[in-house]
């Protein structure tokens, strides 16, 4: 029994090794210089270790020295590496693929990703309704409106004295619960239970994707299902889909109910309604929601608290930014146009996220004292090749090739004067020069923090609305400011980075400014 069960564990291991050299003997042949190749680094542990911590200086070395595209090892990854300037060609090249390289990077179709799995499930109709539903939609407005209120109150709170906030908590808890209002509505997004369930799978997702891809591609499949983080993606998974069944049983039998007491049965207005609408069924509803959580809640949080440490560190902007948004919301109401009428608070949001897109990694070791200094890391417009691609210079991008684009030139004084300056009325010049290209919600040939070409964020609409609505009844309710002396940091990782994570923001409810035009 015991000779029998290892010779059939020796079979699995010898599967398991030769898997192992197929996949690596399948994988394209790269044609490009590898810029963290390091001798004698037989397990790639440096050429990791370089990335995680080194991300910029490499990539800034990389141009440097080859003055066009490298390959970037990454853990357990190859990424070419493409200048700037080739950002509108990959926009355009229809070979070059995004969803297939998140479906690749993120791992769709594991048991317990079907968050990532339905974001691209059924062709487009998740993104559809994104873009006609969620985008410019007037009647979403006092939704959102509503919840943000809620939501402020309750974490935030009302006290008049200043105090800090639980920086993570009380951004992200605040976004979540407006975006549930209206992707599930209001009802369910003051639910505790909802509310912890979108947020904890985010979480859960994204950090067994990151542990995932510490491990070899061919291994992953295996160990996924004993990850504690893949694991409570399943719970979550499944807690969503009987929560959503109930919540349209709920819904069902209302509608019913108002019929037979002829009264006009309740309409609703919200993703899950929509996702019932257009999909046929077709799409699972619990999964759809956290779709949306993962497109939808990381991405505007982290700006969200990106553009609070700005404000809070321009004191000059508030009042500026105060009167702006009350002359709006007078004139318009709480409607689409009087956030597209917010041309301050637009420029604003988008130097927050030219910084925080570009801020990355400062030059500290070796090329400290040389001309990267200031290079900051970043890179956009991720793409897979589906087939071998040419490159405008000739060069073959082997199909299989995952690719990125430097975006650095976000940092670039010729582009933007003093780049490390923020600038809150940067993108207002920019704008009243003729530059239409200067909105937040603009994709541009040197700016593509939200992609382009097709895949384009078609949340971009949607962020832009709740961001400004968010920051109207910050500014108009609360002073805020960072604690004395804080100074705020992004921290990078490899070639991303996030918001300060741990930034010590502080509030003071205010009495008088203009907040009776919010409700
Ligand atoms: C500040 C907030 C956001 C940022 C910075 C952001 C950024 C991005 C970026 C960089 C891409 C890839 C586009 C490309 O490479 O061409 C993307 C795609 C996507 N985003 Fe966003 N996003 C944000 C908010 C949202 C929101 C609120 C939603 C949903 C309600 C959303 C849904 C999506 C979806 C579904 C895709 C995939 C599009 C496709 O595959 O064609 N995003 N986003």
């Amino acid at each position: 029994m015991l000779v029998e069960l290892i010779s059939t564990l020796h079979l699995w291991v010898f599967l398991a090794l030769l898997g192992g050299v197929c996949w690596a003997c399948s994988r394209p042949k790269s044609t490009f210089p590898i810029i963290n190749a390091y001798q004698g680094d037989v397990l790639g542990r440096q050429s990791s270790r370089e990335y995680i911590t080194n991300a910029a200086m490499l990539i800034a070395e990389g141009f440097a020295k080859y003055h066009g595209p490298f390959i970037l090892t990454i853990p357990n990854a190859k990424k070419t590496v493409l200048p700037s300037s080739l950002a509108g060609w990959v926009k355009s090249n229809k070979d070059l693929d995004h969803r297939e390289i998140v479906r690749q990077d993120f791992f769709a179709g594991y048991p317990g990703f079907e968050g990532q799995t339905a974001l691209h499930s059924h062709g487009d109709l998740l993104i559809d309704m994104i873009k006609t539903n969620l985008g410019q939609n007037n009647s979403l407005m006092p939704v959102l409106n509503a919840s943000l209120a809620d939501a402020l109150h309750t974490y935030w709170g009302n006290e008049n004295t200043w105090h800090a906030i639980d920086w993570q908590k009380d951004t992200t808890g605040v976004l979540a619960r407006a975006m549930s209002s209206i992707f599930v509505g209001s009802e369910r997004a003051r639910d505790s239970e909802w509310l912890n369930i979108v947020q904890g799978y985010v979480g859960a997702y994204f950090s067994a994707v990151s542990t995932l891809q510490g491990y070899p591609a061919w291994s992953r499949p295996v160990v996924q299902r004993f990850l504690p983080d893949a694991n409570a993606c399943r719970q979550y998974v499944a807690r969503s889909r009987t929560i959503m069944k109930e919540e349209k049983s709920k819904r069902a039998e209302k509608v019913k109910m108002a019929e037979l007491e002829g009264k006009t049965a309740p309409q609703y207005n919200d993703a899950l309604a929509w996702t019932q609408m257009s999909s046929n069924g077709k799409l699972e509803a619990g999964d759809v929601q956290l779709a949306l959580g993962i497109a939808a809640m990381f991405t505007t949080s982290e700006l969200f608290r990106q553009i609070l440490i700005d404000v809070a560190s321009h004191p000059e902007l508030m009042e500026p930014l105060r009167n702006e948004i009350s002359e709006q919301i007078s004139t318009n109401g709480i409607s689409v146009a009087a956030t597209q009428g917010m041309v301050l608070l637009d420029s604003v949001m988008k130097e927050s996220q030219r910084r925080s897109a570009a801020l990355g990694t400062h030059g500290t070791r070796r090329f400290a004292k040389e001309k990267y200094t200031d290079f900051a890391t970043v890179v956009s417009l991720e793409r897979v090749a589906l087939k071998d691609t040419t490159l405008p210079d000739g060069r073959l991008l082997p199909r299989g090739s995952h690719i990125m684009v430097d975006s650095t030139n976000l940092w670039d004084a010729a582009l933007y004067p003093r780049p490390q300056e923020f600038d809150g009325y940067r993108f207002l010049r920019k704008r009243q020069e003729g530059d239409k290209s200067s909105q937040f919600v603009q994709s541009s040939p040197d700016f593509n923090v939200f992609g382009g070409g097709r895949h384009i964020c078609p949340g971009r609409f949607l962020a832009n609305n709740e961001l400004k609505l968010a920051m109207a009844h910050v500014l108009l309710k609360y002073n805020i400011r960072l604690s004395k002396g804080y100074e705020s940091k992004p921290v990078a990782i490899g070639a991303y980075q996030v918001v300060d994570p741990i930034a010590q923001l502080e509030v003071q409810r205010t009495g008088d400014l203009k907040q009776s035009i919010l409700s």
